[in-house]
């Protein structure tokens, strides 16, 4: 089997998707179109030379009047969708998405517009397409604790349909220990734990993560290699990091796609997962992201194999589903 047929043969979880972040260009115009509101792009071509990033905020200045257009649960069921069909291309069996609430709740929708919307396209990816999810929904970060303390409260009559809560937006200037007591209610209330650290921010950062949050997985995580005393206790935890390499590139984390560190991370025994982020931003979805690395960084067929058993044995499935998935990954 060639590398590329592996890649597409392989079952894959994705842990790491933000669903706005999967708005491709085309649907923005038609969803801008068709509720009458303008977006400052006259062409596909216009769009995509926007997308050149040479930081996170860069980034997430785009993204954020991207999402302006989503204002009907259609709009949300569309999007979502569309990323449904993405993952039967890619062979994403199960995805975990991340969705931000306030970038829509800031503008006057409704939280249960935006969750119904998703929830509903969740419902029939797994009737049409047999794909599992699950929701996370993400605090902004540039905001303060007590919007997120809001959202959470928001989202409590939910609870059944969100999986767990998230931290994203602009990292630098926003530690995790910012949200301390809205993630110990967010636990409190059941939820799983995730947070994005360690993408343009310090290690320590992610020492926050673990020890104030108290989170399940660590989004990113990828400056953790700048401490060896971080990097032994995720090893022996067997933390999560969900990693994005085209992100990484995109948003100059990374300069170069041979300098990343994802397969020394592996070498160092870490629970390391490969995912998309922002796919209609960066260039390209689950598979895209496996084939860039493998690449660059020369992966053998044994390190592809488990990437894509940790993306199972990293998710939120029960074991039995994550055995199911791995015997068949070993089978391969
Ligand atoms: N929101 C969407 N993508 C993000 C990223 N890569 N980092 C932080 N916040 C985000
Ligand atoms: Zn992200």
């Amino acid at each position: 089997m060639s590398q590329l047929d592996l890649i597409r043969a392989l079952p894959k979880a994705e842990l790491h998707v933000h669903i706005e972040g999967t708005f491709e260009p085309e649907l923005m115009f038609a969803i801008a179109k068709r509720n009458q509101v303008a977006i400052p792009y006259q062409t596909i071509e216009e769009v995509k030379q926007a997308y050149n990033f040479h930081n996170l905020q860069s980034f997430l200045d785009i993204y954020y009047a991207g999402a302006n257009v989503l204002i009907h649960e259609q709009d949300f069921y569309d999007l979502a969708w569309a990323y449904f069909e993405k993952c039967q291309q890619d062979n994403v069996v199960h995805t975990e998405m991340f969705f931000d609430p306030q970038t829509h709740t800031v503008r006057g929708i409704a939280f249960e517009t935006v969750l119904n919307g998703l929830v509903r396209a969740c419902d029939d990816a797994k009737t049409k397409l047999g794909i599992s999810s699950e929701l996370i929904m993400c605090f902004l970060r540039h905001l303060s604790e007590e919007d997120a303390i809001e959202t959470l409260q928001q989202a409590l009559p939910f609870k059944d349909k969100i999986i767990g809560v998230g931290l994203d937006s602009s990292e630098v200037g926003h530690p995790p220990e910012k949200f301390e007591r809205v993630f110990a209610q967010a636990r409190e209330a059941g939820f799983l734990i995730v947070a994005h650290a360690g993408e343009e921010g310090p290690a320590e950062y992610v020492w926050q993560a673990l020890d104030l949050l108290k989170v399940n997985r660590i989004d990113h995580g990828v400056r953790s290699e700048e401490d060896p005393v971080l990097m032994q206790r995720l090893a022996k935890e067997r933390m999560p990091l969900t990693v994005c390499p085209l992100s990484n590139l995109k948003l100059c984390v990374v300069d170069d796609m041979r300098d990343h560190n994802i397969k020394r991370l592996l070498e160092q025994g870490l629970c390391v997962t490969v995912n998309s982020d922002d796919p209609a931003y960066f260039g390209g979805y689950m598979n895209d992201n496996f084939v860039a690395i493998a690449d660059a960084l020369n992966l053998t067929e044994d390190e592809l194999k488990k990437l894509a058993i940790h993306s199972f044995e990293a998710s939120f499935l029960n074991d039995a589903e994550k055995e199911k998935w791995i015997n068949q990954i070993h089978a391969l």
